[in-house]
């Protein structure tokens, strides 16, 4: 009996040895989790084909933040309305806590992975979410004045909302670092998925919406790029969903009731710190957004959706898809106001993207 499967039949999730050299390194024999490797990244033949192509597209996808030139959003940030100031604040901090705590969790789900090439893939997305936080940090220390920096970085601690919000999202993830179990270990990969797939894109559209409107252009330029690499990250776990759900102890009931309570929590947020304030979002595109998100996002790991009204069915923010420029292939290749393309065009144009 190997290492994992001594482990798994405890019902405790197995962690990688850091060397094992009875494992078998065989593609035939390679799973994502509870399989033996010996922990060498065997890569010339690997199980998992689809995994060498993404790593390669997020490779493709590298950017740096100090190249996208954000100088006009220092004079537009002073012209903002209040409203859309405090928005601007707000959803910056609660971005910046969402890629702090993937940089903190990811490292846990990455030690069970038993296929080097997956492995690969998670390695990157872990490098990619502590490049956003260092980009946050270059817009908040460019564009916003001194004096109101630390009020920034400080939002969560200062806004009751947010706090709560960012406790949730920890507590979903601190569960199964607590209480290593097969089960929680499903619910932390399925939470990472909700955060990557879903809880990043009010604040996405809050950009967009604002560079529709000639605002912030340099800002919506970084989250453009940002919106990449998610969508590369989604990618990763709509790969790794259904293959979990077929490994690990859990029921549809308790997937649903996590997308319906994440749409609840981000909805509450995004009308908290949006509302009907900024012209172009109200609640009701909040919320017919989030739930058409859902939606789509729970197809795309085989689920059926969760609300089935005609108008959770669609965008209500079409008109802002040209903005986020991941519709086509994912690539970005202009800035807002220039049809040049930018020094960012990297990608020899790996396929399958469209279905995000
Ligand atoms: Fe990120
Ligand atoms: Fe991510």
């Amino acid at each position: 009996m190997t290492i994992s499967e001594a482990t798994s039949q405890l019902g405790r999730m197995p962690v990688n040895p850091i060397f094992n050299p009875e494992g078998n390194d065989d593609p035939n024999h390679r799973t994502i989790w509870f399989g033996d490797t010996t922990n060498l990244m065997q890569l010339n033949d690997v199980r998992y084909d689809w995994a060498v192509g993404l790593y390669r597209q997020m490779r493709e996808n590298f950017w740096i933040s100090e190249k996208l030139d954000i100088t006009q959003d220092v004079t537009d940030y002073v012209n903002l309305t209040p409203d859309e100031r405090r928005a601007f604040d707000g959803v910056l901090s609660y971005l910046t806590f969402l890629d702090s705590v993937q940089t903190v969790n990811l490292p846990q789900l990455k030690v069970s992975i038993t296929a080097p090439e997956v492995s690969m893939c998670m390695a990157e997305q872990i490098s990619q979410e502590a490049l956003h936080n260092q980009s946050y940090q270059y817009m908040i220390e460019t564009i916003v004045p001194s004096d109101r920096r630390s009020a920034v970085y400080d939002f969560w601690r200062t806004d009751k909302v947010l706090h709560d919000r960012c406790e949730f999202i920890a507590k979903q993830y601190q569960r199964y670092v607590d209480d290593p179990t097969l089960e929680n270990y499903f619910g932390s990969l399925m939470a990472d998925y909700l955060l990557e797939s879903l809880y990043f894109y009010n604040g996405f559209i809050f950009f967009y919406n604002l560079a529709s409107r000639m605002l912030m252009p340099g800002s919506a330029d970084i989250f453009k790029m940002i919106n990449r690499d998610e969508l590369s990250h989604v990618r990763l776990f709509q790969k790794l969903l259904p293959e979990a759900m077929e490994v690990f102890p859990h029921s549809k009931d308790m997937i649903y009731e996590m997308f319906d309570t994440a749409v609840k929590h981000e909805c509450k947020w995004t009308n908290h710190i949006v509302g009907n304030n900024i012209l172009g979002i109200t609640e009701t595109s909040t919320e017919q957004y989030t739930k058409y998100l859902a939606n789509m996002r729970l197809r795309a790991i085989g689920l059926k959706p969760l609300y089935t009204e005609p108008r959770y069915l669609k965008s209500p923010y079409t008109h802002l898809e040209r903005f986020s420029d991941t519709k086509a292939e994912g690539h970005t290749k202009a800035n807002f106001f220039e049809a040049q393309v930018t020094s960012y065009v990297m990608s020899s144009g790996v396929g399958g993207w469209d279905e995000i």
